[in-house]
Parts: C-alpha cells; structure tokens; sequence
C-alpha cells in the first residue's frame, strides 16, 4: 500500500492560497467570569471548569483549521475578557484597538493591545477613542466591506472614527441598525463564498439582500454565530438544523460546546480574534 506523508509544494501552494486566516488570539476565561454580564436569556451560572473544558477544545478546533493560537493568560480584573473579539478589530492592513460601550469591559483593551503589537508594526495601529464606542462584536468583515452594527454597545462616534479608519485602507463600511441582540455576531455570521447566516431581525434586512443567505430556524438562533476559518466552519454543538445547512454549502464542519459562554451570551466569535 502506498501512503503518501507528505504534500507536494504545488498542494502546499493551493492550501496556503485557501488560507485566509494565519493566526488567532484567545483569553483563557478567569473565574470571575462568573460575574460576567449577561442579558438571562440562557439562564445560569456558568460552571468554571466546564467552560476551561470547552475553551481548551475551541483551542483544539482552531488549530484544525492551520492556525497559531496565541492564548493570553486569564485576567481575573475582567470578567468578560475571555470574549476578545470585542476590544480589537484585525483586518489584513491594520489593527484597530476599540473602546468597548460596556464600562466594565472599556479596560480591557489595554492588555489586548500589547498582544496585537506583537503582529502589527506601529504606522497600522489604529485606536476609537472616547466620545466614540465600538465593539467588535459588532463588526462582520465580508471582503473589503465592513458592517457595523449600531447597538448599545457602538455608538455613531465609533462608527464615523472607524469608517474613516477604514476608508485609510480602502475598506468599506456601512451601519446596521440593531433592536433586539447584544452585538450584529449575535445574529448574522458571513462564511465566505457569498454564503451569511441569518437570524430575527436580520432576516429581511436590506443590507444583506446579495447574499446567499440561510435563515436560521428561530430555535436554533444562537447558532446564527458560526465562525469561517480557511474553509472550515465551527458550529456551535446542539443545533443540528444549522450543522446540516452548513455541511449542505459544502464545508467542513467541527463542532464545539459552548453552553457556559453562551449564559453570558457569548459565541463562538467572540472568544477570539482572528486575522
Ligand atoms: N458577556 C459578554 C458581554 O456582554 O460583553
């Protein structure tokens, strides 16, 4: 039998080319995360060590999918600082440290900027600063457009400082009003190829009306937040209607838990960063 261990440089070539997303950074949780702010639609405290569990396998997930995980250490000044996908936003020309709208969460911006420093040189550092708030959670990078989501946690300030930010790179942007979830990720997730996961009140929007989109039973609405990673998606475990739609448009799929992030409203977006 023939095993091949090795491949070739022309499919090393093809597969680098695939690749979108070379690194990640996460946050091990810390045990105030107990105290982390929550809107009660998922019920509960999150169990401490079930969520190190699940966060150690969204690790191993990632790293599946050919990327380095930087995992910074657990701040325990922070209760929602494992979410890091809310103090920075990392596009392939820039980083662009935010200023979170929860007043709990403003702060942690400061560590996470240290971490990012180490990929960025210093001329592609950008900043939103006070009177403007954003969070990256409200941010769905779809090419060289940006959708940001004006919630209560991103206000127009933020908005203008980052569209301007951006048109420096030659990136779009355009603003999504929210009514009813925390971040636009909680909702509506782009997986590449056209393809956008929709839920509530993006179903019908305007805004996102050229793509191709599935509408996420209401049922399984927490898992409108999948991430793409170099053409694999992680899929929340537990809902088996949005597993088999993203399997139907041809992707490989892994699943993970996430039941203890999700009682503080968390998904698989927001427990990294990924450029
Ligand atoms: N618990 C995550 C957040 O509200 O930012």
């Amino acid at each position: 039998m023939h095993v091949r261990l090795k491949i070739t440089k022309t499919e090393e070539k093809a597969v680098e080319a695939m690749k979108k997303f070379s690194n990640v950074i996460v946050r091990r949780p810390c045990r105030a995360m107990v105290e982390g702010i929550t809107s009660g639609l998922y019920p509960g405290k999150p169990d401490y060590e079930l969520a190190l569990k699940q966060h150690d396998a969204y690790i191993e997930a990632l790293k599946a999918c050919g990327v380095q995980v930087m995992v910074l250490p657990a701040d325990e000044a922070f209760p929602d600082s494992c979410f890091v996908e809310d103090p920075a936003v990392l596009t392939a020309k820039c980083a662009i440290i935010t200023n979170p709208g929860a007043p709990s969460r403003t702060k942690e911006t400061v560590s996470i900027e240290e971490a990012v420093r180490t990929f960025y040189p210093e001329e592609r550092m950008e900043h939103i600063v006070t009177p403007g708030t954003l969070e990256g959670g409200d941010v769905m990078m779809c090419g060289d457009h940006f959708f940001v989501g004006r919630s209560e946690r991103t206000n127009e300030e933020g908005i203008r400082q980052f569209a301007a930010i951006l048109e420096r790179y030659g990136y779009t942007c355009s603003e999504v009003k929210l009514e009813e979830v925390l971040h636009l990720k909680t909702g509506v997730n782009y997986l590449e190829n056209n393809h956008m996961l929709v839920s509530g009140e993006f179903i019908e929007k305007e805004d996102f009306k050229t793509y191709d989109k599935y509408v996420i039973p209401e049922e399984e609405a927490y898992a409108a937040n999948c991430i793409w990673v170099n053409d694999t998606v992680i899929v929340p475990e537990g809902y088996p209607a949005v597993l088999n739609a993203v399997k139907t448009m041809g992707y490989r799929t892994i699943t993970v838990d996430t039941s203890e992030f999700r009682k503080l409203d968390g998904g698989l977006s927001c427990l990294s960063l990924r450029f």
